[in-house]
């Protein structure tokens, strides 16, 4: 593909001064024009174009390298809009006016005049929607207007952004332009909920937790998140439930080895703690030295993409256990299933 000038467009997180706006409506016009601009959600940078757009949808798959059957996510800049791109039903509305704008996607069912290319959800009958909670991109998306594809900013099978710099260290040269509003506040991905069934189920777990999703839909009926190794191999089948959740992903170039408690010997590792570190390993970078979850899950990327450049003979990561009961423990679940992605055997 051929390379461009990736321009770096500074915005604050809430964009209210002239200069932020510019910046956005930048940004935004490059989007009208069917052109690529990353941009910052709460949860990881996006790689943003116009859902409505065959051609533009077909640059996000070649820019990230991404298979043409794993559907992308579309970012709606409000509840109102994001509810009329799909047939959202009670269970969807019930739950966009709790969470969104929020880290919560849901897969709904295309509706018969649906405006969103079909490349973007795969050829298939369902799309999933988000509303993201950050200012900017939701300021964004509104100047754009248009609906807007958002899978995570990286080449694909890398670890996702949550920094421009990260992003450009990905697609530099790739993209028109990438709005900068500093590193993300979640730190991984949205929670997808599959509602395009009777049976709802969670396909990717996040900051929006079971936990929180049962109790507002008031069921059990929710089957949990599939397990990292539960998950079908990548056999080259066109009809994945969530063709995003193979096993291999998130790939650092560094083998992972998870549930470290000790270094092995012989092996120079270097130790993504959760509270206090064993001795012994070559070097320790901490994911929250007060082993929270939530100052974890903003770090985890960043720190994988340091540890990944360290000389090292691998990354080992440290048991992902709360010293006592902590309201925010379940956003452990989404750590843990990156993470088991990114220490999967690769393909
Ligand atoms: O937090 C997020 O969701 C970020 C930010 C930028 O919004 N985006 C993101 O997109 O993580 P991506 O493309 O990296 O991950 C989207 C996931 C993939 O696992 C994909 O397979 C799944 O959602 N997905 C998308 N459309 C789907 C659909 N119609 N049915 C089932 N899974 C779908
Ligand atoms: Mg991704």
């Amino acid at each position: 593909m051929t390379s461009e000038t990736t321009r770096r467009l500074k915005v604050a997180v809430d964009p209210v001064s002239a200069d932020d706006r510019r910046a956005v409506d930048e940004a935004a016009a490059l989007v009208a024009a069917g052109r690529l601009v990353a941009f910052p959600t709460e949860t990881v940078y996006g790689l943003g174009a116009d859902a409505t757009s065959a051609a533009a949808v077909a640059r996000v798959y070649a820019a990230k390298g991404r298979p043409a059957r794993n559907p992308l996510i579309v970012h709606a800049p409000d509840a109102e809009q994001g509810l009329r791109i799909a047939r959202a039903d009670d269970r969807a509305r019930l739950l966009a006016s709790l969470f969104w704008p929020g880290p919560l996607t849901m897969v709904m069912n295309r509706r018969a005049d649906c405006r969103i290319a079909d490349a973007a959800t795969a050829g298939g009958p369902t799309v999933a929607v988000r509303v993201p909670a950050l200012s900017a991109a939701r300021a964004l998306i509104k100047a754009a207007g248009v609906p807007m594809v958002g899978p995570s900013a990286n080449r694909s099978g890398h670890v996702s952004p949550t920094t421009a710099d990260h992003v450009l260290a990905d697609l530099n040269g790739r993209i028109a332009a990438v709005l900068d509003a500093g590193p993300c506040p979640v730190g991984v991905e949205s929670t997808v909920i599959d509602l395009s069934g009777p049976q709802m189920r969670v396909l990717r777990p996040g900051a929006v937790t079971i936990s929180m999703l049962r109790a507002a839909l008031g069921t059990d009926d929710l089957a949990g998140s599939l397990d990292s190794a539960d998950l079908p191999a990548d056999d080259g089948l066109s009809a994945l439930p969530s063709p995003g959740m193979l096993g291999s992903h998130y790939a650092p170039r560094h083998a992972v080895r998870l549930d470290a408690t000790a270094p092995l010997p012989g092996r120079r590792e270097v130790l993504l703690a959760f509270g206090p570190p064993p001795p012994g390993f070559a070097r320790v970078l901490q994911l929250s030295a007060d082993a929270r979850p939530r100052e974890a899950a903003r770090r985890l990327y960043a720190l994988l993409r340091t540890a990944d450049g360290l000389d090292v003979d691998g990354i080992a990561v440290a048991p992902l256990q709360l010293p006592a009961a902590d309201p925010d423990g379940e956003i452990l679940a989404a750590l843990a299933d990156r993470l088991g992605r990114a220490a999967a055997p690769r393909d």
